[in-house]
């Protein structure tokens, strides 16, 4: 399922900007002319979208730790073999915002022997990394203000708070350094058109 075209996953805590950021580099690969095919997690495929609705709407223990990570690995599975593997194999650039690296550290965070389950799952039935992951990195009380401005149904994991994101900004720069050559972090705190640039300089490097 590798393909040949070129798979980015954006990472980060809520708010950090990576959403915006993965449209930006969209628009400015497809204007160079690229396929690209931006996508999200939880979800980017029919199946997975059902699921989505799922897993972030609720109440907050509506799905037990084990469970939660089931459905994501689930909806990962559909999104991989029906979207991502496919845009690859033609040669496109898939954006994802979102992918593995959010189950790690969201469902790995609180609940660290969860990390083998994660693991183990995504060997069995993922098998498949990025080529590149941005983490775009921010202070977590500037991404909470601005999620706490946008709104919307979807707040099952943010309404966990601040000192969560502490932790999940930690997980994901822990996970940064344990595969340097895969994930990049990018200074998320500056203006948006700032860290767009940065993130194009990274992709372009890797492109070339
Ligand atoms: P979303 O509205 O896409 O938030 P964001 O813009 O921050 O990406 O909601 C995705 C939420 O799901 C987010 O809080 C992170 C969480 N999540 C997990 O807990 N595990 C996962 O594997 C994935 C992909 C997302």
């Amino acid at each position: 399922m590798s393909g040949a075209g070129l798979f980015i996953s954006f990472e980060g805590i809520d708010g950090s900007g990576k959403s915006t950021q993965a449209r930006i580099l969209a628009e400015d690969l497809r204007e160079k002319g690229r396929e690209v095919v931006l996508t999200r997690e939880p979800g980017g495929s029919a199946g997975a979208e059902e699921i989505r609705r799922l897993v972030l709407t609720g109440a907050g223990d509506r799905w037990s730790p084990e469970t939660e990570v089931l459905l994501f690995t689930a909806a990962r599975r559909d999104h991989l073999e029906r979207v991502i593997a496919p845009a690859l194999d033609r040669g496109a650039v898939v954006i994802s915002d979102r992918f593995a690296d959010s189950t790690r550290v969201y469902q790995g965070v609180g609940r660290a022997d969860l990390r083998p389950l994660v693991d183990e799952l995504h060997r069995l039935v993922i098998g498949r990394e990025p080529d590149l992951t941005l983490l775009i990195d921010i202070d977590p009380a500037a991404g909470l203000a601005r999620t706490g401005a946008r709104g919307g149904g979807e707040a099952r994991f943010e309404s966990f708070g601040l000192a969560l994101q502490e932790r999940l900004r930690a997980g994901f720069l822990a996970l940064a350094a344990e595969a340097p050559g895969r994930v990049t972090v990018i200074e998320g705190a500056h203006a948006p058109e700032v860290v767009a640039a940065e993130v194009a300089r990274v992709v372009s490097a890797r492109l070339s």
